[in-house]
């Protein structure tokens, strides 16, 4: 393993990229918008900075790192000369099916093919290969570099040899792999999106107001952040997909998405990104501003 490319440039792609060149991977960074590109590498600057300030990492490691980071915006060219290729781009499903194929067609024979899906089958993802034995789950989680698990996902025909690659790679990078097998939500957002639902449940039924759920679950359960301020960092639409992932697959009611959920991802308040889900978000800062309970 040298050469690593990552397809999608957004918030978990800079942060793949980050901890690659970090580690010494060649690394080639895709998207089709040069903007998105150039606005990844500020952001990997920025987060290099923090490790150098800290004095986790000296400036000619940042250096180095930066070095080891080009970036493209074809996939075809980008991935030809791949031995891994980290895809982590928008979380829809015909846009990674779409991605895939053509990764297919353009990686080398030997070039192991893999998604940081949150919740899309692996299976499904391999079945428009050729190389479905090739094809697996790494899902890191967000923010990539400082987080430690790599959840690492069997599709129905990802071969032995394909996991012990792609679990000895992840320990290279600092990071605990944990192997799950491929369905709904895998392990992670099995448990965390019902958890984030429950709590938006909750608040639409008046039980308690935003700041008192999160406050119960950070105090309490000694919980970084609570469910609706993580919900914010995520995504209210991720979540909403990913709920929606669960109870398609599951067909089990207890997954539906609370009704205020769907309803603020209507109105697009998307949390952080949009600057504002259940809490106001300054431009720029994460310092939580105004918190505002919806529908009260
Ligand atoms: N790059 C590098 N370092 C970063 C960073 C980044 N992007 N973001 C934060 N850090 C570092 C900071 O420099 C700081 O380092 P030290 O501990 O060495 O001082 C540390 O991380 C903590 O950051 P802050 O002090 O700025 O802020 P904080 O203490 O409030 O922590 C947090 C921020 C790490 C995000 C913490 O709130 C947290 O762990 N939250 C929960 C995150 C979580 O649950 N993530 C999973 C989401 S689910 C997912 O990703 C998958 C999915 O499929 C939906």
């Amino acid at each position: 393993m040298k050469n690593i490319s990552v397809i999608g440039a957004g918030t978990m792609g800079n942060g793949i990229a980050h901890v690659f060149a970090q580690t010494g991977f060649d690394v080639t960074l895709i998207d089709v918008q040069t903007a998105q590109l150039e606005k990844a590498i500020v952001t990997i600057t920025k987060n290099l900075d923090r490790q150098v300030a800290k004095g986790t990492l000296t400036e000619d490691q940042k250096t180095e790192a930066l070095s080891k980071i080009k970036t493209n915006t074809s996939i075809s060219d980008g991935v030809a000369h791949a031995d891994l290729v980290v895809e982590a781009a928008t979380e829809n499903e015909k846009l990674k099916l779409d991605i895939f194929k053509q990764m297919d067609a353009a990686a080398p024979v030997g070039c192991i093919l893999a998604s940081n899906t949150s919740s899309i089958s692996i299976t499904k993802i391999a079945s428009v290969t050729k190389r479905p034995e090739s094809v697996i789950g790494m899902h890191f989680m967000n923010p990539v570099p400082v987080m430690k698990l790599v959840e690492i996902i069997n599709g129905y025909a990802t071969s032995k040899e394909v996991n012990s690659t792609i679990t000895e790679l992840s320990k290279r990078l600092g990071k605990i792999p944990c192997t799950v097998n491929d369905y709904p939500g895998f392990i992670a957002n099995r448990i965390l999106m019902p958890m984030i639902n429950e709590a938006i449940i909750s608040l639409f039924e008046g039980v308690a107001g935003v700041e008192e759920i999160d406050t119960v679950m950070k105090l309490g359960m000694a919980h970084p952040m609570g469910p609706l301020q993580l919900a914010d960092f995520i995504g209210l639409d991720v979540c909403h997909s990913i709920l929606k992932v669960l109870h398609d697959g599951f067909g089990n009611p207890k997954y539906a998405p609370c009704p205020l959920l769907t309803n603020m991802v209507t109105a697009g308040k998307l949390g952080v990104k949009s600057g504002e889900g259940f809490y106001k978000y300054t431009p720029g800062s994460k310092e939580l501003v105004v918190s505002e309970v919806f529908g009260k």
